[in-house]
């Protein structure tokens, strides 16, 4: 267990909440083998406590949290229950077989929330505080408590939440910045204020989970820091509800940056920061903007000519970080023909998939059928075979043809559909990607009103692919797809299958019917 008493007073807690809170906001949806992929590398990554889910709420996140605590026996694992009775039991059982278990209860504590979301009183609200703690007492050592909107949430009344909840026997209290409203001096002097005044307080840890509605939550994760908190509550990219949440690689690179300034350290090791990134990128189809810190395509491009001339003299003149130090770095690895299974695993690692071994030698069986009918495998190519691997689940493209005469365009494609069975379907269009794109919606039957579609290069030379990229509005959400290939029309029905896999899959969690973006 993550105690208070079990870490030095300057070593930071991370607790990753991509796979719930990240994974709980709008396009972000993953399927259970998705999340243990994922899982994996934040293990790797070196993150302290993983929230995996929330139980009572899908099915879903119960088989996740069971797959994920079958394997991973050294991180705390964690899942989100209400103040309830049948979530407790549920988190529970989703936790039989970990090593670590923890559960996160939370019940809101804010005047706006009690009055209008819950119609209860504050003597309710303490009364179920007390009672469900307690009773996940019961089940697990290791409990968190969460008063929700804490920060909007009357300073005397949510020192009386904590109070009740550690008297319970919670052994980590949250304080959930829960809508982005907090600033960094608010939040210092909360935790400063808690810490110092409710009874218990130095007995467990205090932990932070900003909103980024501001812009300000990393800023204000920092501050909590500075006040006192030992663990803070991330998300890798920062994905999470509305402008998401604090951004895991920007607060851990900010401690280690700066670590003169905040004396505080985190078990992370940020070598992994960008292939964790970029891992997540693929597994929901959410882009990273080009300029964001640490991760983003240009986080560590110079442009103009007086950066360049000054980086060519000497590089701290504008780099405070090494991009080696949060793994930005350029793969001179040609995998081949000749190439081993070390060599593939080494790959397959840098690109932050952790596999077994049965998983490494069927994916290393693929790689040599590969090898048969081309030169080289690149990164592109691992990853496309990784994605078949993790989401065997979808419609998968078997052949296509494009018969293009001018404006009139045929398409036929042979899909294997999600049971395996085969699936050709032919369709005109004005021109190759209408044809090809109508063909897929006959195939799939899923129709698909795209906001955005583009093309790019990636890579150079012989070795140069076709990225296609679109993305699709569906119940007001947005989901994003991509597709790789040295051709781009193959490319372009890759990413349509990407994002039209993604919608299936949201509509099977969902349990909803009709289908069209
Ligand atoms: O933002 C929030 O309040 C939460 C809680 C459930 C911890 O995510
Ligand atoms: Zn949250």
């Amino acid at each position: 267990m993550n105690t208070a008493s079990s870490q030095p007073s300057n070593r930071i807690l991370i607790f990753d909440t991509t796979l719930r809170d990240g994974e709980q906001s709008p396009g972000c949806s993953m399927s259970p083998q998705q999340k243990v992929v994922m899982a994996r590398a934040l293990a790797e990554l070196g993150v302290d406590i993983l929230e995996t889910g929330f139980p009572a709420s899908s099915q879903s996140d119960r088989e996740a949290t069971a797959m994920i605590a079958a394997e991973l026996r050294k991180t705390t694992l964690c899942v989100l229950s209400r103040c309830l009775p049948a979530d407790i039991e549920a988190s529970a059982r989703s936790l039989e077989n970990a090593a670590r278990p923890r559960i996160h209860l939370f019940l809101s504590t804010s005047p706006l929330h009690r009055e209008h979301k819950l119609r209860i009183s504050k003597d309710e609200v303490l009364e179920s505080i007390h009672k469900h703690v307690s009773m996940a007492r019961g089940y697990i050592d290791d409990i968190e408590f969460s008063p929700e909107d804490a920060t909007r949430t009357e300073p005397e009344f949510l020192a009386e939440a904590v109070t009740v909840a550690i008297a319970a026997g919670a052994t980590t209290i949250n304080m959930p910045d829960t809508l982005g409203y907090t600033t960094p001096g608010e939040i210092r002097e909360l935790f400063e204020r808690l810490i110092g005044t409710v009874p218990g307080a130095r007995e467990v840890v205090f932990s932070t989970h900003c909103h980024n509605d501001l812009g300000m939550a990393v800023a204000n994760s920092l501050a909590a820091i500075e006040g006192g908190a030992r663990q803070v509550e991330c998300t890798i990219n920062g994905i999470g509800e509305r402008a998401g949440n604090c951004a895991l690689e920007e607060l851990t690179m900010a401690l280690k940056v700066r670590n003169s300034y905040y004396n505080a350290d985190t078990g992370i090791d940020t070598r992994h920061l960008v292939p964790t990134s970029q891992l997540l990128t693929r597994l929901t189809g959410m882009q990273v903007q080009r300029n964001k810190a640490i991760v983003g395509a240009n986080a560590f491009a110079h442009e103009s000519g007086i950066h360049q001339h000054g980086m060519l003299r000497h590089r701290c003149t504008y780099e405070i970080m090494n991009p080696e130090d949060v793994g930005c770095i350029e793969s001179q690895m040609v995998l081949g023909r000749h190439s081993g299974r070390a060599a593939v695993e080494h790959r397959l690692r840098a690109l932050g998939y952790f596999l077994g071994e049965e998983e490494l030698n069927l994916v290393f069986a693929q790689f040599k059928d590969l090898c048969e009918s081309q030169r080289v495998v690149n990164d592109a190519d691992l990853q496309a075979l990784m994605q078949d691997a993790v989401e065997s689940d979808g419609y998968r493209l078997a052949a296509m043809t494009i018969s293009d005469h001018g404006q009139d365009a045929q398409a036929q494609v042979e899909l294997s559909d999600p049971n395996g069975d085969r699936v050709i379907e032919t369709a005109q269009g004005e021109g190759p990607v209408a044809a090809l794109f109508a063909a897929l919606a006959a195939a799939t039957g899923v129709q698909l009103i795209l906001d955005s579609y583009q093309v790019h290069s990636v890579g150079i030379g012989a070795d140069a692919r076709g990225e296609a990229t679109l993305s699709v509005r569906y119940q007001d959400i947005e989901y994003e797809g991509s597709g790789v290939s040295e051709d781009i029309i193959e490319a372009s029905a890759l990413a349509w299958l990407d994002v039209a896999n993604r919608l299936l899959r949201q509509r099977n969690d969902a349990g909803t019917a009709a289908l069209t973006a």
